[in-house]
């Protein structure tokens, strides 16, 4: 028998990074030592006390059963605690906390939890490509908001076509921003709730990269925002700021609307997560924090190394705020793509093409700061080799 995949499967867009790892590889299978700048896997282990809370719960017969479907209540408190330490922000844990296996689940599952098919969402271009996902799982209408340096890669909302805007349902944002690095302002949040109120349009705000500023200045959330809670929610992850990338865990909190309708999707999709897993990220979310600071020292330091080492050979990298990446512009003659293929070809240097994360990423390459010096020098180094840019 032959089976052929559903219409909505069929609509999915292709997978940006599997190309881009088929690439890399073919590379290295030459013999090639590459150096992979073009991947956002965090390359540190988990903190061991994080560990030693999972392996104490996975001796617990009792985090061997289902777990509650919505998760643990008091995984919910961690995060509602975490919150209120962290930014100030106060969380109800049942109504306002969704637990999530990691944020991708909840950031693909949202569009189908809360539109209907042919709904307009609006997404940032560039922007992180698996939220495209879900505008293909829910077969809603996708309006891409463009992102562009000059504006600081905060979508300008006055710009916007204001029919779109009045079709507008939801909207997805993601400060820190992947790829490019850009931060948004307390100010930018408030616009942002005016102008949800004003057209009823739902916020998503992503924060995966929330822990990781550079130069002293934290990232704020959108919740500190007024009135924030009326209008969105913020999706967090445990793995960035604690290494668990693997361990698929995050959480939901803001809107109680829209934290009811994730929940009610995973009631009939999952039975929660591993409860070792909640129990391992409760001892995260509880704990001094001390090593998340040690991991942002880590990545602050890749980022100096790493912009050192571009400005030595005459490549001005964007002044990205925050993230593991750095934003780098191409040269004159190429596309994003050309250069990530020459700088594959010619100097064993993965990076990932603008392009691979919207139109407006053109003219700019991504790279990830997931390793350590003297690999950032090396790179540069052979790169700098090709004579493209001016000193
Ligand atoms: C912007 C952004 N959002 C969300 C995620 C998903 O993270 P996770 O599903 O591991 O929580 C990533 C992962 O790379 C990301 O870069």
């Amino acid at each position: 028998m032959k089976f052929e995949e559903s219409k909505v499967l069929q609509h999915l867009p292709k997978q940006f990074f599997a190309n881009l790892v088929a690439k890399v590889n073919a590379k290295a299978a030459t013999g090639a030592d590459v150096i992979n700048l073009g991947q956002g896997n965090p390359d540190q282990p988990t903190p061991d006390f994080i560990v030693k809370a999972m392996q104490k719960a996975t001796a617990d017969p009792a985090d061997h059963k289902y777990s509650l479907f919505r998760g643990m209540p008091r995984l919910k408190q961690a995060a509602a605690d975490f919150y209120k330490r962290e930014y100030g922000v106060d969380l109800d844990p049942e109504k306002e906390v969704a637990i999530l296996g990691g944020s991708k689940i909840g950031l693909v599952e949202l569009p189908f939890a809360l539109l209907n098919p042919g709904d307009t969402m609006l997404l940032p271009d560039p922007g992180y490509p698996d939220y495209l996902s879900g505008v293909a799982l829910a077969q809603v209408k996708l309006e891409l908001m463009s992102l562009s340096a000059d504006n600081h890669y905060l979508p300008d909302y006055q710009q916007l076509d204001s029919k779109v805007v009045e079709q507008a349902k939801l909207m997805y944002l993601n400060y820190p921003h992947n790829p490019t690095g850009a931060v948004a302002t307390p100010e930018f949040y408030q616009d942002t709730v005016k102008f949800a109120k004003a057209h009823h349009i739902g916020v998503v705000q992503d924060f995966a990269y929330g822990a990781i500023g550079f130069d002293g200045k934290r990232p704020v959330s959108f919740l500190q925002t007024p009135g924030a809670k009326d209008v969105g929610i913020e999706t967090y992850t445990l793995s960035k700021s604690y290494n668990m990338a693997g361990w698929r865990i995050g959480f939901a909190v803001g809107n109680a609307d829209m934290i009811e309708a994730i929940n009610l999707i995973q009631d009939h999709l999952f039975v929660s997560v591993f409860p070792a897993i909640q129990d391992a990220a409760i001892a995260a979310l509880n704990s001094d924090q001390s090593t998340v600071k040690t991991l942002v020292a880590r990545y602050q330091k890749r980022h100096d190394d790493f912009y050192a080492a571009a400005r030595k050979i005459g490549w001005e990298p964007y002044p990205s705020g925050g993230t593991f990446y750095a934003w780098m512009p191409v040269p004159k003659g190429y596309t994003s793509e050309e250069f990530a293929d020459l700088l594959l070809d010619k100097c064993a240097v993965a990076v990932a093409p603008g392009t691979g994360f919207g139109k407006s990423g053109e003219g700019f390459v991504r790279i990830g700061l997931l390793i350590d010096e003297p690999r950032f020098t090396e790179a540069c180094e052979r790169i700098g080799k090709l004579g493209l840019f001016k000193k």
